[in-house]
């Protein structure tokens, strides 16, 4: 009998956890974590200063978030809709010294306000960018910047793009 019960809490965890991913994969992008290289690269482009409130939209485990707090002291803030990326983001954030500065949302992006954040962070596909560009456009305030990870945001020039060799990939910034 208890084994037939964890087999299918096994069954449905799993049933959930490929889901997510699907739905992650639909909505915007798959989880596709960051090599760990290209992590300080992308939040140094960032310029962060402390007061900054960073968002990072589809946050997968978190590597970014905890890495900005961790070298530039800034707020975080992450949303993820995937099961799995999202536990091991919660896992991180148990662990992590400065978690108080750290918040990771399980649920979409798309229906949340982006005005509270000075940085926005992405890795997400070209689809997505472009249903993105009217939401940054629109909501984020005077001076907010986005940093997007290989993809470009249609319809606005980026004020910086570093390709800083023939294996990295191009990271673009923008400055609303
Ligand atoms: C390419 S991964 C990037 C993960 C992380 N930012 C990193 O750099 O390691 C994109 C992530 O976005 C998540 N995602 C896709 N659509 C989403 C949505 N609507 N809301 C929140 N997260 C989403 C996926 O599950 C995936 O973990």
């Amino acid at each position: 009998m208890l084994v037939l019960i964890l087999f299918i809490v096994l069954f449905v965890l799993t049933f959930v956890i490929l889901l997510t991913f699907a739905l992650g994969a639909l909505s915007a992008a798959p989880w596709l974590p960051l090599p760990g290289r290209e992590v300080e690269r992308l939040i140094d482009l960032a310029e962060l200063k402390s007061a900054d409130v960073v968002y990072d939209l589809g946050c997968g485990d978190g590597r970014l978030l905890f890495a900005a707090v961790r070298k530039y002291q800034v707020s975080a803030v992450g949303f993820e809709i995937a099961l799995l990326p999202y536990l091991l983001a919660r896992l991180r954030w148990l662990f992590f010294p400065g978690r108080k500065k750290v918040k990771i949302h399980f649920h979409s992006f798309w229906n949340e306000p982006l005005a509270p954040a000075t940085v926005v962070l992405c890795f997400l596909m070209p689809e997505s960018m472009a249903k993105l560009a009217p939401k940054v456009r629109t909501e984020l305030r005077p001076g907010a910047r986005v940093v997007s990870y290989v993809f470009k945001l249609p319809g606005t020039e980026p004020n910086l793009v570093s390709r800083s060799g023939d294996k990295t990939a191009a990271i673009y910034r923008y400055i609303f």
